[in-house]
Formats: C-alpha cells, sequence, structure tokens
C-alpha cells in the first residue's frame, strides 16, 4: 500500500474514535510485511487516565491479526473528527507510550518500522522510524539479565 492510501486509512480509523473529552480523535493503520492492514482510534473514559491511544488499539488489533513480529508500517493522523472526514494541519506524532509499545514489534520482528506522521486534513506527513522516535530505548534485550 502506497503511503497516501495508509495515512487515508488513519485518517478514516480517527473517525472512529471516542474522544468526548479532549476532542482530538486520532486514527492508526498499521501494515503487516504481507500487506494486511489493521487500525485503531483512541478511545477515551470518564476516569480520563484509562484513555487508550490509538497505537495501542492497533497495536492490539495487529497482535490478534498476524501478530506484533509482521508489522511493518504504521502511519497516524489525528485532528477534529467531528465532521464527515477528519481536518487539522497540525502533524500527530506518537506519544511516548506508544512509542516504546511499537519499539516492541520492532525488536520482535527485527525491522526499525516505519512511521508516517500526518496531518489531520491529510495534506502532509513526516516520515520516521522507530529508533528516531525512541532512540536508545528499552526492549526486551534489557531483560537479559533477569533472575
Ligand atoms: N492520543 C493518541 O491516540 N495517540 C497519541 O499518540 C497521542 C494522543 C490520544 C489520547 C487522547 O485520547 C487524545 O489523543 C488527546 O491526548
Amino acid at each position: 500500500m502506497n503511503d497516501e492510501r495508509l495515512i487515508a486509512a488513519a485518517r478514516a480509523a480517527a473517525l472512529n474514535a471516542y474522544a468526548p473529552y479532549s476532542r482530538f480523535a486520532v486514527g492508526c493503520a498499521i501494515e503487516s510485511v504481507d500487506g494486511e492492514i489493521v487500525t485503531g482510534a483512541n478511545m477515551e473514559n470518564a476516569c480520563y487516565r484509562l484513555g487508550v491511544c490509538a497505537e495501542i488499539a492497533a497495536l492490539t488489533a495487529a497482535q490478534a491479526a498476524f501478530g506484533l513480529d509482521q508489522v511493518a508500517r504504521i502511519a497516524v493522523a489525528g485532528g477534529d473528527g467531528s465532521g464527515a472526514e477528519l481536518t487539522g494541519a497540525g502533524i500527530c506524532t506518537p506519544c511516548g507510550g506508544c512509542r516504546q509499545s511499537i519499539l516492541e514489534a520492532a525488536h520482535l520482528s527485527g525491522r526499525d518500522v516505519e512511521i508516517l506522521c500526518a496531518s489531520g486534513d491529510g495534506a502532509s506527513h513526516e516520515r520516521h522510524s522507530i529508533a528516531e522516535l525512541i532512540p536508545h530505548g528499552f526492549g526486551p534485550a534489557n531483560l537479559a539479565d533477569a533472575g
């Protein structure tokens, strides 16, 4: 799938967000090495700290569909999801916690997973690798000395 279509899938997924508190809708689309696509959106809660990010929702779907070790590319977009399509000019990058969860998939797969960080309106995006977004990250290998 090309960049534009993966970003379009993330933007469409954002319309499924449940984000009444922040009113910031985020969508995430994950492509497997075989070209399979799963998506997720953020889901907030009246107990604010229990909210789930779009990337975590999508990674959970990815694990169920094809396994975290098959994750190849990720697109994220965030903005105003109250209309017929996602809007907003700001680029949405994964939060720190989501970077850590993407890193887990990257370590499992042995790939420096690519992340397309898009604006809500899809007009612009930045391309990053997970190693760029979370340098010197803590992963499964860091547990080697556990008792
Ligand atoms: N959010 C995500 O879904 N992913 C991110 O990487 C950044 C933040 C959500 C969490 C919350 O529901 C809303 O965006 C505002 O922070």
